[in-house]
């Protein structure tokens, strides 16, 4: 199939006018993709292993579903501007959201008729505020905060704490809260001030030397940190419920985030769930919070919410923080030209009715665990796989010199990478990362294909990476007993 300019040939850095991600590769043209699978121009076929960059493609490629949606709403309206209107596929969308997948949040019982307490138990859910990715939403999700903060007379509240070894967006403010250190390091003197606590990461635990079992200390430390700068001073703790990105797949031991939560509730610092990659199914359940039973402030989400088909994110709010602002006759000081745009939303509404009507979050569960425990086995055949994680589709392979001793591979080998170029070469993409051990040493592979792929298609990835896992290992002398 011929890309629409015929720029179907890999161009050389030097001959294309688009600045691309890396400047100094040369990129093979995609031009199209059908379920699990991406062609390029040249007929080669890729498992979409990392399912974009990465998690984005949550029902695959080519859905018709989707298309038909989006077309038809692009005949009918694809823009209306937000100051002057709303539009049936941004309220439709948010209705969706609010009622079939975010938490339900309980409501205290009004008082009956005999005293108070006693009238029916009911359930209200989110308020959903729609934006253009991720990043967007993050920074959104944190505005609110800050806004409700200083409407509800607590204006002192201005600080934010995240995590080392985080990713929340490649926006200055994200990177800022954020703890993605290679990403940070060449803005940091721009960068807005935020605390940072560790990750909870039991593979590597700086706090505990028996970790795993998991002491929850990692989670004490945001306490520390909260009466360290005074809880008076700060707004809101942001966190990955399943670290993505800079750790690949770490999910938090149980009662972490149940910690984290009651910190949080005891200094009345707001909690902001980074859902961006987990949300909408992806690690087999609707958010990944509720495998923890946890009930965040405010949900950032992106990614699977459109699988790709266009950009879209979210925040989810708790509705005091809507009834707080409006009450007092003012909104959001937030906004952005394509906020709710009704293209994106039309798209995010298939996607996520295809996500529903297919089964998907369940496949995630079900189809993880077939994947988690084939990565397992392949790591005793490789012993450069120091761990194996995650949850659901979001899984990671952290990459070693040395099993026994965790030691990393000198950053200069770029093991990571030459395993993706590697497994590229046999048709598969990954999503490689580096800095996983403190933001300079470290290596590891991230795995998100979308949720529609079967036990089969998952054993042809992992039979890819194997290969290429022994080619990088006979390159650079790895042990392998393969
Ligand atoms: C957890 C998390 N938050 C935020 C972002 C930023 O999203 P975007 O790239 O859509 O701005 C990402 C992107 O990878 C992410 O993984």
């Amino acid at each position: 199939m011929a890309a629409r300019s015929g720029k179907t040939e890999p161009m050389d850095p030097d001959q294309t006018y688009a600045i691309r991600r890396d400047l100094q590769r040369t990129y093979p043209v995609m031009v199209c993709g059908d379920g699990i699978y991406l062609h390029d121009a040249d007929g080669k076929r890729y498992i979409d292993g990392s399912g974009g960059s990465a998690a984005v493609t949550s029902i695959g490629h080519g859905a018709e579903e989707v298309v038909e949606a989006m077309a038809a709403q692009a005949r009918r309206l694809a823009y209306a501007p937000t100051h002057a209107f709303t539009t049936e596929a941004s309220e439709d969308l948010a209705e969706f959201i609010a009622t079939e997948w975010a938490p339900r949040l309980p409501v205290p019982r009004p008082p009956g008729p005999s005293g108070a307490g006693s009238g029916a138990a009911t359930c209200d859910t989110y308020r959903v505020w729609f934006v253009s990715g991720g990043s967007e939403a993050v920074e959104n999700a944190v505005k609110m905060a800050l806004q409700y903060q200083r409407e509800r007379g607590q204006g002192t509240k201005h600080l934010l704490i995240g995590r080392w070894g985080s990713f929340h967006g490649a926006t200055l403010a994200a990177l800022g809260f954020g703890g993605n250190t290679g990403r940070r390091r060449l803005y940091a003197p721009v960068l807005p001030p935020a605390e940072h606590i560790a990750p909870c990461f039991p593979y590597r635990c700086a706090a505990n030397g028996a970790c795993p079992p998991c002491d929850l200390s990692c989670a004490r430390q945001l306490e520390r940190v909260i009466r360290q700068v005074g809880p008076d001073n700060v707004a809101a703790f942001i966190a990955e419920p399943v670290v993505g990105a800079t750790l690949g797949a770490v999910a938090a031991s149980p009662g972490y985030f149940q910690e984290i939560r009651q910190i949080c509730d005891r200094y009345d610092v707001l909690f902001i769930a980074d859902e961006v990659m987990t949300g909408f199914g992806r690690t087999g359940r609707n958010f990944a919070l509720d495998h923890w039973g946890v009930i965040p402030d405010l949900i950032a989400c992106a990614k699977g919410i459109s699988g790709g088909y266009a950009p879209l994110g979210a925040v989810l709010a708790k509705p005091e923080f809507v009834g707080e602002v409006r009450s007092r006759g003012r909104s959001f000081v937030i906004g952005h030209t394509s906020a709710g745009n009704p293209l994106s939303c039309a798209a995010g509404l298939a996607v996520l009715r295809y996500v529903r009507d297919h089964d998907l979050v369940r496949n995630a569960a079900e189809v993880g665990a077939h994947f988690l425990e084939r990565l397992r086995d392949l790591a005793a055949r490789h012993p450069m796989m120091g761990d194996v994680r995650g949850l659901g589709l979001l899984l990671g392979v952290e990459l070693v010199r040395d099993r026994a001793t965790k030691e990393p591979f000198p950053p200069a080998w770029q093991v990571a990478k030459r395993v993706g170029t590697a497994t590229l070469e046999r048709g598969l993409v990954s999503y490689p990362g580096s800095g996983t051990v403190d933001g300079a040493l470290g290596d590891h592979l991230l795995y998100a294909p979308p949720l529609t792929i079967t036990r089969s298609q998952v054993d042809e990835l992992v039979e890819i990476l194997g290969e290429s896992l022994g080619v990088v290992a006979a390159e650079i002398g790895a042990a392998t007993t393969a």
